[in-house]
């Protein structure tokens, strides 16, 4: 193999390859126990608490991080769940709905709302192993969600099948195989629908603006394919790090690919299904010990982005949260294929789903919702070229393609960046609104 093919979506993998090598470490000295401390409360009220002052918090949350008790009440305070229980967003003076939607083969998803009746709507999709935390994980001085609401939006995050607050169905629970048995394209055909039908029954505009990150992207493209009629229901789409084109763009090793696909081999055959969940996340990096692995293999394979190190605990703890074998496994086809298709079963099942042997191509000339796109420089899924690759040989309704200004900038950086606001936020704002008044200029970065 060549240096030049080296491959591969990162974090994802990289996840998985912590899975795999921690995972392999059995003996009770890789298991230390942590011992239980007083702590004044949840590690994500403290950490907001800070970043609002604007304060340096590297220090502290990395010593709290250690201390947890996995078995205290204040370890599970670590969700989202609990923290809209505490009322964390009610005392930063925002409010919060939260609605259901059930998607037409019966998944219950949570769309949580920052609302503005009346405001125009925005909604928040993202990717791969994250929830709607994503977008505010930062606290409101700097997250997404924050921003768009204080510039007078009607703020909608999603949560997308297989999330966190995502795993709710009508027949299965999330351990039947059938709950895990989807991929971008799911998100894509069901979910996406179901949201985007909600958000305009309970508003009365007819389109929402769009934010999607990585793997979202995929899902759009799928919706607007298969249901061209949601072309018109979006007003447009701003893609971060979008992965659609992975074909010798990321930058992995066959080796690596290989390696990681057989793990998820044999993780299909013991019917688990379910891909770093959270709290194995939790297990391996939150506790001392581990700590360092963890981030030598984050930091291998996302690279070094911006994030500040003390990130790394809201990262594993709580960013994290799971996804199902069948995602990374689409992808994988992507990236093998080289082209945007229909997910690969064996021929026998292909032609029995699809008629054909082989797995048919999304028609993407039927996508025609306008859009940009958004890059990091050392992004090691969506890679520069990658990106570059979706405006110049698959998409036509590409309004520009924008680097983000950092030398340094990674796929998980479009949440955790500490300089989001000025690098994404700002710039996303400022695009959505000169292309609203057609001032937006052509851009290719
Ligand atoms: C929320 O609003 C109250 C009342 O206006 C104010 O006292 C408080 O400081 C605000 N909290 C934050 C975090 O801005
Ligand atoms: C969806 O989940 C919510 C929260 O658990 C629940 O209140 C609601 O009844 C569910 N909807 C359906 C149709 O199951
Ligand atoms: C889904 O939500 C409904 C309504 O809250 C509940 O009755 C059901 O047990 C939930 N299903 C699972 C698998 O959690
Ligand atoms: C894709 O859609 C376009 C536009 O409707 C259509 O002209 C074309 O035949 C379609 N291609 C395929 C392969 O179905």
């Amino acid at each position: 193999m060549s240096k030049q093919s080296k491959t591969w979506q990162l974090i994802f993998l990289g996840l998985l390859a912590i899975y795999e090598i921690i995972g392999n470490c059995q003996t009770t000295a890789c298991w230390p126990r942590f011992k239980s401390k007083s702590r004044d409360g949840p590690l994500f009220w403290n950490i907001f608490g800070k970043t609002n002052k604007g304060g340096d918090h590297s220090n502290d949350i990395d010593e709290n991080s250690q201390e947890i008790d996995e078995n205290s009440a204040k370890y599970e305070k670590l969700k989202w769940t609990t923290v809209i229980e505490s009322d964390w967003i009610k005392n930063h003076n925002f409010s919060l709905e939260l609605h259901y939607v059930v998607t037409e083969d019966g998944y219950n998803l949570t769309l949580h709302r920052l609302p503005r009746p009346g405001s125009s709507p925005v909604l928040l999709l993202h990717g791969l192993l994250t929830s709607s935390l994503a977008w505010v994980i930062m606290g409101p001085a700097k997250s997404l969600a924050f921003q768009l609401f204080n510039s007078q939006h009607d703020v909608w995050l999603a949560n997308l099948r297989g999330s966190a607050y995502g795993r709710n169905h009508s027949r299965f629970t999330t351990n039947d195989a059938e709950f895990w048995s989807f991929s971008f394209h799911e998100w894509g055909r069901y979910d996406l629908p179901a949201i985007v039908d909600h958000i305009r029954s309970e508003t009365s505009f007819h389109q929402v603006w769009l934010i999607a990150h990585s793997q979202a992207f995929n899902a759009i493209l799928v919706l607007c394919s298969l249901l061209p009629q949601y072309n018109e229901r979006l007003q447009f789409v701003q893609a971060l790090a979008p992965i659609a084109s992975l074909r010798n763009q990321v930058k992995f090793t066959n080796d690596d690919v290989r390696k990681v696909f057989r793990f998820v081999k044999k993780k299909t055959n013991d019917n688990d299904f379910e891909l770093l969940p959270q709290s194995f996340m939790r297990d391996k990096c939150l506790r001392s010990s581990q700590r360092s692995e963890c981030e030598k293999w984050f930091m291998l394979l996302a690279g070094n982005g911006q994030y500040d190190r003390a990130m790394n605990t809201l990262l594993y703890g709580q960013l994290l949260q799971g996804g199902s074998v069948k995602e990374a496994t689409h992808l994988r086809q992507l990236w093998k294929s080289g082209d945007f298709i229909w997910f690969d079963y064996d021929p026998q099942v292909n032609l029995v789903n699809y008629r054909s042997v082989a797995p048919p191509f999304y028609n993407l000339s039927l996508v025609q919702v306008p859009m940009i796109l958004y890059f990091g420089n050392t992004d090691a899924i969506a890679t520069p070229e990658g990106v570059h690759s979706i405006y110049a040989h698959m998409l036509d309704n590409v309004k520009g393609v924008y680097r983000i200004d950092a030398e340094k900038f990674n796929h998980y950086d479009f949440y955790i960046s500490s300089e989001i606001k000025k690098l994404v936020n700002d710039r996303l704002l400022d695009h959505k609104e000169k292309l609203q008044k057609n001032q937006l200029k052509y851009v290719v970065e």
